[in-house]
């Protein structure tokens, strides 16, 4: 899946987007709120309190010094007789040095009799209780609110996932697939027409390999009735001609029925255990007279499967006999490999043939596409890949044709082991 243009990841972008819009806003609101609130609440009574206090300090520098103390602030004491500056802690400081952290701190300044003046440098967390702690409780709790919002939305979002993964597998010929439709909203309408629809080409399609059936098996008489009129014909190029023919109608008919009885078999699904080792080392031994040779390269002493053997051995048969016709006269000899991961196996079949072209891999499995038509029915019906198509999907596998260098075709076939 290309992540960039995944709708789940674009929506799961604009929720951080949206997240860290909220969270920004949030903070600064909670900031200027607090300073309303101080001006609101607090002001007023610091300025009281201010001239209460000094009132009671007077001229008296060691008062000061105390409630500098007392109050954890500076205090600047201007008299007549001098400047008296004290810190936090109760020491005496320069004036300077306590105007420098003006910034940090409320200044409050009440002008006495005379030049007196007092100016008191209170720290924020002296005057309001701001707890740094709330605002992580806010952050925190905006983020849980998005994360729920999130998590919420993107089951929203699941139907469409289901939605994909059925084309997905409409694309690769699973027509019985089926969206699960659990709301009547606009997903879930898309949803409800994509079953109709899969269900309506399902049974087109399966009408009309049935209607390819009866015809074939209603041919069968009359071509018989045609080989026993021959019969009685005189010798002759006419006669052998038509002879020809209906051997090639024959074939026709026996193809398109077997096709109908593989399809059956695999709706019935006849699995079993069994050796797909022996049973390879069987078929390729069916090919021994042939060439180029088949050779069993690589594969393990024995690999049991669950499946349909009879259809297996059909696929394997098939897809040997392909890359022995469409091989050339200076052909390699063919190599059928066996392997097994923890989930499946895999089946590969690779020859040194003609070969298919990149762009006609996935048209080959279509019913009746052959490459070279020119070739005439001496060399099949175009139906066999199609077979094996079926074969694999009914085992819930995969095959794949792929072009060789330099030349030749490679058709990987992965069935999972536990079906
Ligand atoms: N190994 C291969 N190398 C080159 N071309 C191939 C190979 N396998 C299949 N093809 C091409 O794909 C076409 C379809 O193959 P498919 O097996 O379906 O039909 P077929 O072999 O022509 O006939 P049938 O299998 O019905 O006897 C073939 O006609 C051929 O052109
Ligand atoms: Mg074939």
């Amino acid at each position: 899946m290309n992540r960039a243009s995944s709708l789940i990841s674009r929506f799961a972008a604009s929720t951080a987007i949206f997240a860290a819009a909220i969270v920004l806003l949030a903070v600064f609101s909670f900031n200027a709120i607090r300073g309303d609130l101080f001006r609101d609440s607090f002001e007023s009574p610091l300025d009281e309190w201010s001239s209460y206090l000094a009132g009671r300090i007077g001229e008296d520098a060691d008062i000061a010094q105390m409630a500098a103390r007392n109050h954890n602030m500076g205090v600047v004491l201007t008299t007549r007789e001098g400047v008296f500056a004290f810190g936090p802690d109760g020491q005496p400081v320069t004036p300077e040095f306590l105007a420098q952290q003006a910034s940090t701190v409320r200044t409050i300044i009440v002008d006495g009799h005379g030049d007196m003046r007092y100016s008191f440098y209170l720290r924020d967390s002296e005057v309001v209780n701001t707890n740094p702690s709330q605002l992580w409780v806010l952050i925190g709790g905006l983020l849980f609110l998005v994360g729920v919002v999130y998590v919420v939305q993107l089951s929203q979002l699941r139907p469409l996932r289901w939605l994909k993964e059925s084309v997905e597998k409409v694309s690769a010929g699973d027509l019985s697939t089926r969206v699960p439709v659990v709301r009547m909203d606009e997903v879930g309408q898309v949803g409800r027409a994509f079953n109709h629809m899969t269900a309506r080409v399902e049974q087109m399609l399966n009408d009309h390999d049935r209607l390819m059936a009866d015809v074939s098996h209603e041919l069968r008489s009359p071509l018989a009735r045609i080989k026993v009129a021959l019969e009685m014909l005189p010798e002759g190029d006419k006669r052998e001609q038509i002879a020809t023919d209906v051997r090639e109608m024959e074939a026709l008919t026996s193809a398109l029925l077997e096709r109908e009885r593989i399809k059956n078999r695999t709706a019935r699904h006849d699995h079993a255990e069994f050796d797909l080792v022996a049973m390879t080392r069987v078929v390729v031994t069916n090919f021994a007279d042939r060439t180029p040779a088949v050779v069993l390269t690589e594969s393990p002493e024995a690999l049991s499967i669950l499946a349909d053997e009879a259809l297996l051995k059909v696929l394997l048969q098939n897809l040997v006999d392909n890359a022995i016709k469409f091989s050339l006269d200076d052909s390699g000899p063919i190599e059928v490999r066996l392997g097994c991961s923890d989930e499946s196996v895999t089946v590969s079949i690779d020859d040194d043939g003609r070969g298919i072209p990149g762009d006609m891999t996935d048209r080959v499995l279509e019913p009746f596409l052959k490459l070279d038509p020119s070739r005439g029915h001496r060399s099949g019906y175009g139906l066999g890949l199609n077979l094996c198509q079926r074969i694999v999907q009914a085992h819930n596998g995969s095959i794949e044709i792929q072009p060789r260098e330099p030349r030749g075709t490679s058709v990987l076939v992965k069935l999972p082991l536990g079906f």
